[in-house]
């Protein structure tokens, strides 16, 4: 017999909890809507898994960044799903999907029938193995994605006291790890493929200002070269890494943060797709009309620049969910709501750094302020120019003014007629829009 429920959300991730929130807030009664997650907790603030939950001293801890934490919001316990009558159905990972027949089946074999369905299914990591490296089954290679990855990288980071890692990637998880890693007194070193860490949003001088920074905390840095095999000890451990250049280092603990996939392979062929994602409208709904994608695995239009994207980062995962919630019960009081107009916000933290991005990184950039890796309290960002208007900022070390302030020059594109007045002025140019 199918378990059947009026919204199912597939995934409990970051958007399913800011989206039973939501259904919370528009109002569902008891018994409507269910939670499908692989995981066996509640849906939880994925960030803090590469950061306070890895840190030496008093790590951070389920329950205490259940969703909506992260955003200064409620903290949504296990209980209150109960007691709104929304049922989380965990440890259960949905291995079918049948769009056509509204029906979901688990590992387990149970059939869930919906009227509407969220599919919030997030991303996986890629992993070496993909693509075929050498040894890369290893035990101690490790990736991040879940609670239990965490869990299990936590217990190597004890086990392997005062070792060594190598930190395989430059991109988010390879910067945070490292941090985290060398807090716990780790000997690491940072290996990827490109010239600067995290080219997909930094420029070469927002990237120097990291990776000095990074070697003046003794994290060693190897740049223009990947890993092509592991060797391990007898009891299949990870030992070495080779690198394509020739060279060989020791390790006790490898992280690899290679990159994210979305999960949408359950639904393909089904349901429309673009640029690796679900497609979908500005409502988060996709080409069918009760099925609903959001957060990672959603391709939305995103209005500000007229084109559809992609975004791997919470701040739209929580958004999109809230959208597809409102706009689902608009529409059944025949009602709509206002498209999406995302900005799209990315962050992170390491160290005593804190970073915050607005906007598109398209175009000519303008680096401003102290980015001297050495500086006591450096305080540094980039503006990115397209057509004559300033479209992105980064900022490294804002107040929350500040910080609202550059949000707000990324959503207004201010004109800059003269580019090297605009380096000159640096931070004071946002605070004035
Ligand atoms: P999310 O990945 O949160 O949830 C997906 C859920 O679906 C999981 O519970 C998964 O188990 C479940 N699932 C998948 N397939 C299933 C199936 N077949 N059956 C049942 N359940 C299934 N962003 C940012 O802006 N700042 C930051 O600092 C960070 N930090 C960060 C750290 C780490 C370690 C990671 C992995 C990611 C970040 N991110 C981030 C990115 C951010 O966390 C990410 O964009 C959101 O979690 C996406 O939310 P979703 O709900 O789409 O997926
Ligand atoms: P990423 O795309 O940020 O970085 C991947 C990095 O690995 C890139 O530098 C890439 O060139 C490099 N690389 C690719 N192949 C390689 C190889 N064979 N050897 C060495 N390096 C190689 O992905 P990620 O850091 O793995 O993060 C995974 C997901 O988690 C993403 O969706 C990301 O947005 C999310 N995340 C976000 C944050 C944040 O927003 N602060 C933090 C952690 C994770």
């Amino acid at each position: 017999m199918a378990k059947t429920f009026k919204y199912v959300i597939v995934g409990g991730g970051v958007a399913a909890g800011y989206a039973a929130r939501e259904f919370a807030k528009q109002g569902v009664k008891p018994g409507e809507l269910a939670i499908i997650s692989k995981e066996a907790v509640a849906p939880y603030e994925r960030p803090a898994l590469s950061k306070a939950y890895l840190f030496p001293e008093s790590p951070a801890r389920l329950p205490g960044f259940h969703v909506c934490v992260g955003s200064g919001g409620e903290r949504l316990l296990p209980e209150w799903y109960t007691e709104k009558g929304i049922e989380l159905i965990l440890s259960t990972e949905i291995v079918k999907a049948d769009l056509a027949a509204k029906s979901l089946i688990s590992a387990a074999g149970e059939t869930f029938s919906y009227q509407t369905l969220i599919i919030a299914t997030g991303s996986t990591v890629i992993r070496l193995t993909d693509f075929g490296v050498e040894g890369a089954e290893a035990k101690n290679i490790f990736y991040l994605r879940e609670v239990d990855d965490a869990d299990k990288l936590y217990e190597a980071i004890k086990a392997k006291k005062n070792g060594k890692a190598v930190v395989v990637g430059g991109g988010y998880i390879g910067l945070e790890l490292s941090a985290v890693l060398k807090l716990n007194n780790i000997d690491v070193t940072m290996v990827y493929p490109e010239p600067w860490c995290m080219p997909r949003l930094f420029t070469a001088g927002i990237a120097a200002f990291y990776e000095g920074y990074y070697a003046n905390k003794g994290i060693n840095i190897i740049k223009g070269t990947v890993a092509v095999g592991f060797t391990s000890n007898s009891d299949g451990e990870v030992k070495e890494v080779k690198l394509k250049d020739g060279r060989v280092l020791e390790a006790d603990i490898v992280v690899v943060g290679v990159g994210g996939r979305p999960q949408t392979a359950l639904f393909k062929g089904q349901v429309e797709e673009e640029k690796g994602g679900i497609k979908t409208d500005s409502f988060f709904k996709t080409n069918l009309s009760d099925v609903y994608a959001v957060g990672d695995v959603a391709t939305f239009p995103l209005k500000l620049y007229g084109e559809l994207r992609r975004v791997e980062h919470v701040d739209h995962a929580r958004k999109s969910a809230e959208q597809a919630v409102k706009a689902i019960k608009a529409a059944e009081d025949g009602k709509t709501v206002e498209e999406y107009d995302y900005l799209p916000y990315f962050y992170s933290r390491a160290f005593d750094l804190s970073w915050q991005f607005y906007g598109d990184n398209v175009g000519d950039t303008v680096l401003f302020g102290d980015s001297n890796p050495a500086s006591p309290k450096p305080k540094f960002g980039s503006y990115w120019i397209k057509d004559g208007k300033v479209v992105g900022v980064f900022l490294e070390s804002g107040t929350p003014e500040e910080n609202s302030a550059i949000a707000k020059v990324a959503r207004v594109q201010p004109p800059v007629a003269d580019v090297e007045q605009l380096a000159k002025e640096g931070l004071s140019f946002a605070s004035k829009i």
